[in-house]
Formats: structure tokens, C-alpha cells, sequence
């Protein structure tokens, strides 16, 4: 199967929203990717529930939930997460990482961790039994339009080995930050699965979202 496409609505043109997530459901994308900043994990401040609950009530396309806030299993309860979405929590926003993961499955919705430019790997060596996806993030989170961050690449590579080492071929890596036509293509070399779609691919002023979605479908294919 080929890579998943995940655009972040974060990056979209909130004037013309519904344009937007029509386009999105023609050009068939897998997730829409939303991104919660708190202002204190990260700083900047983002999407909050209101938003998220208006996008759900106008798409039937599952989404893609990336916090970016301390203690996010303070907060989960806040968003309409259902069955087919995907929740990320970044490992280094809780000590208790376990118990959040397992929150998520409770809602119905796969679980993953997020892990920051700086994190390793390593760091989740204890909760591969809770999770479906990890999300790399391949710029520090916060904003968008960042440069990638050049050892993220090895870092998917070696997530890739890693997983499949200890029976969790599984797993699905996400990635988020800097996704452009090219890095896609070596990000999906390297064995990522997802591909946030941001500023760096598809959204870009003036151009045809569904075309550019296409075109990353192909570049990731
Ligand atoms: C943060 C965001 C950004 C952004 C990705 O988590 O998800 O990484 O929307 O889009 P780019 O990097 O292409 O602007
Ligand atoms: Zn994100």
C-alpha cells in the first residue's frame, strides 16, 4: 500500500475553510491532520475544540489529533475523538504516558506518541505494546514553515529497523514538519507511512490543493 496523506489543517486558509475540506475530500486524503498547541509545551497556540468540532460536523474524514500540550491526558476529554481517528501525545509532555495511551484506546481511537527532533527512539521502548503509530516530528513543533531538521531522516530509518527487530512491523511512522515533495520521498525511502501535508507540499497560495495533493500521493506511492 502506499503512503498515507494527512494535510494540517493548521496551514489552511481559515477564510475559505469549507472550499478547503471539499477539496481535500475529492483529492481522497486519509486524515486531516489537526495540531493543538497550548502555548506552554510549545510556543504558540493553534487549533482549539471548537474548531475541531465544527470540521467534524462538515467532513467525514477521520482526523488526525497532534497535542502539543502539557498533560495532555488533562485535555483529551475537550475533542470529539471517535473510532478511525488517530491521537498523538508527545512523550515528553506526561509522566504518564502509559495511562494516556491507554485513555486513547478507550475512545476507540488508535494510539501514538510523538516524539520531538531531540528524543530518541529508545524512550518508548516500554509502551510498543499500547501504540499503532509513532509520529516523528522532522522540525521542532510549533510552526509551521521550518526547515528540516537533516538527522530526523536516519532517525525514521533507524525507527524503521528498530520496529521491525522487535516484531512491530506494525507500527506506522508518521511524519510532521517540512514535508515537502522531495523530503516526502525520502522519508517514505526511509519507511515512513503518513505524511503530514503542510505550507512545504500542498497548501500553497493560489495553487490547486487537489492537484498538489496528488502529487504527494504519487511521490509517497
Ligand atoms: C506542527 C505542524 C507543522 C506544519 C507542517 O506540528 O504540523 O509541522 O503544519 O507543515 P510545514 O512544515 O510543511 O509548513
Ligand atoms: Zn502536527
Amino acid at each position: 500500500m502506499g503512503g498515507k496523506i494527512a494535510p494540517s489543517l493548521m496551514c489552511a486558509d481559515f477564510l475559505h475553510l469549507e472550499e478547503t475540506l471539499s477539496a481535500l475530500d475529492r483529492a481522497s486524503v486519509d486524515y486531516l491532520h489537526i495540531d493543538i498547541m497550548d502555548g506552554a509545551f510549545v510556543p504558540n497556540f493553534t487549533l482549539g475544540p471548537d474548531f475541531v468540532q465544527a470540521v467534524r460536523q462538515a467532513t467525514r474524514i477521520p482526523l488526525d489529533f497532534h497535542l502539543m500540550v502539557d498533560h495532555p491526558e488533562r485535555h483529551l476529554h475537550l475533542f470529539p475523538v471517535r473510532e478511525g481517528d488517530i491521537v498523538s501525545v508527545h512523550q515528553e509532555s506526561t509522566p504518564h504516558l502509559q495511562r494516556t495511551l491507554q485513555q486513547i484506546k478507550s475512545l476507540g481511537a488508535s494510539a501514538s506518541v510523538a516524539l520531538n527532533p531531540a528524543t530518541s527512539v529508545l524512550s518508548i521502548e516500554d509502551v510498543l505494546d499500547d501504540i499503532d503509530m509513532i509520529l516523528v516530528m522532522t522540525v521542532n513543533p510549533g510552526f509551521a514553515g521550518q526547515k528540516l531538521v537533516p538527522a530526523t531522516l536516519q532517525k525514521i530509518s533507524r525507527l524503521r529497523k528498530y520496529l521491525e527487530e522487535r516484531d512491530c512491523g506494525h507500527i506506522e511512522i508518521e511524519v510532521d514538519g517540512n514535508v515537502s515533495m522531495e523530503n516526502a520521498k525520502k522519508m517514505r525511502q526511509a519507511g515512513a507511512d503518513i505524511f503530514v501535508a503542510g505550507t512545504s507540499s500542498v497548501f500553497k497560495p493560489g495553487a490547486d490543493l487537489v492537484a498538489l495533493t496528488q502529487a504527494l500521493r504519487e511521490a509517497v506511492a
